[in-house]
């Protein structure tokens, strides 16, 4: 892509961190914003924002899980903004679930909000694109999809579906000129992090920098994009490790603090 010039993005999860930073990041650049979340007073305050500093943005809420609100929201802003050129399936959660407390719950969140979330997503815009044969369909996965994190095996495994799902589109949709980008970050300084003791993780990157990134990465048509290169390396090396070593490592990991409800 050339320029971000009059561009429709619409983005998911744009009510925070990596959402809310490629919001203001391709704003600046001159891209029309689409955004959604569950929060509207967090999308409201995003946009005014943006159009204070000269941007242009709207913004419509829906819970992604749920494909009428998504399809809803999507036909809305690109109502308001024009047909979508790209779409950056953002939204997502991440909720510890260790195998001795595992609960359906727990995981159907996970895998809903960042699997379906972002099935519902492309559902919503794709027909629109191959129409006109013109579009770029990009999803936030995770370096976590690389292998089962311990005590996340809900969030790798919705991370690692993106992955393939992603692939398989990029295949399906090359002839029909619409491309597929699919974004693998390891640790960024978003809320979504909350509970982890951030100051033990590895290399831990602010939203906005990552924001540079997947623009750059989307600008030139990257099919998959892993960052930082230091956690990318460290996460092969681990992915190589037989059983009784990866668990070793596995164990010396710092912890989430998370408690379940109603748990002591
Ligand atoms: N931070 C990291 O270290 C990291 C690393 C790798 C990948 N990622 C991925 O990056 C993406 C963005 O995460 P973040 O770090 O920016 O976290 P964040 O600050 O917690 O933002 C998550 C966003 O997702 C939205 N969201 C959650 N559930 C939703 C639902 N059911 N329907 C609609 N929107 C929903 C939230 O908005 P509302 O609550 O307002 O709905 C929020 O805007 C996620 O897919 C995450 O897995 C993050």
């Amino acid at each position: 892509m050339a320029s971000w010039d009059g561009k429709c993005v619409l983005i998911t999860g744009a009510s925070s961190g990596i959402g809310a930073a490629l919001a203001e990041h391709l704003a600046r650049r001159g891209a029309a914003v689409g955004l959604t979340a569950r929060r509207e007073d967090r999308l409201r305050e995003l946009v005014e924002r943006i159009r204070h500093a000269g941007g242009r943005a709207e913004f419509a809420t829906a819970d992604v899980t749920d494909p009428d609100q998504i399809l809803a929201a999507c036909g809305a802003l690109e109502q308001a903004l024009g047909p979508c050129d790209v779409l950056i399936a953002n939204a997502g959660v991440a909720r510890p679930t260790p195998g001795e407390r595992f609960t359906a719950a727990d995981a159907n969140l996970v895998l809903s909000t960042n699997v379906l979330g972002v099935v519902n997503s492309v559902a919503a815009v794709l027909p629109g694109m191959v129409e006109r044969r013109r579009g770029h369909l990009v999803a936030i996965a995770s370096i976590a999809a690389m292998m089962g994190l311990p005590n996340s095996g809900a969030y790798s495994a919705s991370k690692a579906a993106v992955v393939t799902l992603m692939e398989s589109l990029r295949v399906d949709l090359y002839r029909k000129k619409v491309k597929v980008t699919t974004v693998c970050p390891g640790f960024i300084d978003t809320p979504l992090l909350d509970g982890y003791p951030r100051e033990v993780l590895p290399t831990m990157m602010s939203a906005e920098r990552a924001a540079g990134i997947i623009a750059r990465a989307i600008e030139r048509g990257r099919g998959k994009v892993w960052f930082p290169f230091r956690t990318w390396a460290l996460a092969r090396i681990a992915r190589a490790l037989p059983f009784c070593l990866y668990r070793r490592v596995c164990e010396r990991l710092p912890k989430h603090n998370y408690q379940p409800p109603g748990d002591g």
